[in-house]
C-alpha cells in the first residue's frame, strides 16, 4: 500500500528519523577496530529504548530470509552488502562496515543506512565504493520533487552507479515507508525515466543504493539465513536515507543531531 501522510505525521517522521539518523552516527564514532558486532546490536538497542522507539527488524520475517530477524540493526561487512546479522565478530583494521536500521516512533517509522571504514583505510576502492552509493543517494534524491516519477530516481541512481563502472542487482532496493517500514511503491536501483508511481507531497521514500564492485550475484550465507554477501567475495557498500516529499522537492528526515 501506498501512504500519503499527514503534515502531522511528517512531523512525527522527523522525530523519528533525526533518531535514526543520530544512532547511526553514534554508532559509527564508537566502533573501533576491536569493536564485536554484538556490542553494536546492544548500543543499537539501548539507544532505541532511550529514544522511546521500537526496532522494526526484531520481529521481521520476511520470505527472504530465516525467520524474525531478532537483532536490531543490520551489521554487513566487506563482503556482506544487506540483511548482516550481528554476530560474535570483532572489527579488523580496513573492514568495511554497513549498518542498516529502522525504527518506529509515535506510529512513524524511518530506514537509513551508512558505509564507513574502520581504522586505517587499506584500498582507496573501498573509499570509492562508499563514495558512488553516497553519490547514487543524492542524485536520486535530487530529483524527488511532487511530479516527477520513481523512475526517475531508479535512473538517477543507475546513471551514478554505472558511470563508475559497478554492475547493479535490482532484487533489493528502496521503498515507499510511513506506519510501517516497507510499503509501496518499490524503488528499484536501476530503471527507465518517466516511468512509474508519480511522486506527490507527503509520500516518505527510503532510497538506498548498494553495490558491489565486481558482481552483480548474491548469495546468502547459509550459518545464519539472512546476510547477503556478493557471490564473489568482493567488497561492497550501502547508503540510505528516509525523505519526506514537499509541496516543491523533499526533505531528508534522517541526518544526525547537529554537534
Ligand atoms: N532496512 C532494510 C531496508 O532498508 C531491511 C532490513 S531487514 C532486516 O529495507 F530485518 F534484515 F533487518
Ligand atoms: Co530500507
Amino acid at each position: 500500500m501506498i501512504e500519503i501522510m499527514t503534515p502531522d505525521e511528517v512531523d512525527r517522521g522527523r522525530v523519528t528519523g533525526r533518531l535514526v539518523g543520530t544512532i547511526l552516527q553514534t554508532l559509527r564514532t564508537r566502533t573501533q577496530v576491536g569493536t564485536n558486532l554484538l556490542e553494536i546490536d546492544e548500543w543499537t538497542k539501548e539507544m532505541i529504548r532511550g529514544g522511546g522507539a521500537t526496532s522494526c527488524y526484531i520481529d521481521y520475517a520476511p520470505s527472504f530470509g530465516d525467520g524474525p530477524f531478532g537483532h536490531y540493526i543490520c551489521t554487513s561487512v566487506n563482503d556482506a552488502v544487506l540483511h548482516g546479522m550481528p554476530h560474535d565478530h570483532r572489527l579488523a583494521n580496513g573492514d568495511l562496515l554497513s549498518l542498516d536500521l529502522a525504527i518506529v516512533k509515535d506510529g512513524v517509522a524511518s530506514d537509513a543506512a551508512i558505509s564507513f571504514l574502520v581504522g586505517t583505510p587499506r584500498d582507496p576502492a573501498d573509499a570509492a565504493l562508499i563514495d558512488a552509493t553516497e553519490r547514487a543517494l543524492a542524485a536520486a534524491i535530487a530529483v524527488a520533487k511532487p511530479g516527477a516519477h520513481i523512475g526517475d530516481l531508479s535512473r538517477a541512481i543507475e546513471d551514478v552507479l554505472s558511470a563508475d563502472g559497478y554492475p547493479i542487482n535490482t532484487e533489493f532496493g528502496g521503498h515507499g515507508i510511513g506506519s510501517t517500514m516497507h510499503q509501496d511503491p518499490h524503488i528499484s536501483n536501476a530503471g527507465r525515466a518517466g516511468r512509474g508511481y508519480k511522486l506527490r507531497p507527503g509520500l516518505m521514500l527510503a532510497i538506498e543504493p548498494w553495490v558491489m564492485a565486481d558482481t552483480d550475484r548474491l548469495v546468502t550465507d547459509p550459518t545464519d539465513g539472512w546476510t547477503l554477501r556478493s557471490a564473489t567475495g568482493c567488497r561492497t557498500a550501502h547508503t540510505e536515507h528516509t525523505i519526506a516529499l514537499t509541496e516543491t522537492g523533499s526533505e531528508i528526515l534522517t541526518l544526525p543531531d547537529p554537534v
